[in-house]
């Protein structure tokens, strides 16, 4: 298929939206600062926290799955049995331990993080895919 082109110009900090990439929710956050901090903070309550195992782009492969900490770019696809995760902008007090954001499985409670990495002792087996995209220009990124 094609790539899809998304407009993340208008994004606020911390907000979220939604693209579709051959037939998949693409989720597209522009994460804030503290947000960025933050996902260092949590490497031992993850399973796969450096990404060994996930899928994502060779660029990607970086503390922030991404070309660019601010845009988390992922597959809005559980990698448990492929339902949709919420997005908790800090409206839970814990959503784990410690961590007040993140993804939220609504079909068997897996728990994702802010980069798209799965939290221990939930069902889900990987972080989730990050596809391949790019960005053509400050307004504009590529998703495929
Ligand atoms: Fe997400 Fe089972 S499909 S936890």
């Amino acid at each position: 298929g094609a790539p899809v082109e998304v407009n993340v110009s208008k994004i606020e900090p911390g907000q979220l939206i939604r693209a579709e990439w051959r037939g998949k929710p693409v989720y597209v956050v522009r994460r804030t600062e503290q947000t960025v901090k933050d996902l260092a903070k949590h490497d031992d309550q993850l399973r796969d926290p450096n990404s060994e195992m996930a899928q994502q782009p060779s660029y990607a492969t970086n503390a922030y799955r991404s070309i660019k900490p601010e845009f988390m770019v992922a597959l809005g696809v559980c990698t448990h049995l492929g339902c949709a995760p919420t997005h908790h902008n800090g409206d839970f007090d814990q959503f784990v331990e410690g961590v007040s954001q993140g993804f939220f499985c609504p079909c068997h409670g897996s728990k994702f993080d802010m980069a798209g990495r799965v939290f221990q002792g939930v069902p889900a087996p990987l972080n989730l895919m990050v596809p391949e995209h790019s960005f053509p220009n400050e307004d504009t990124l590529l998703v495929g």
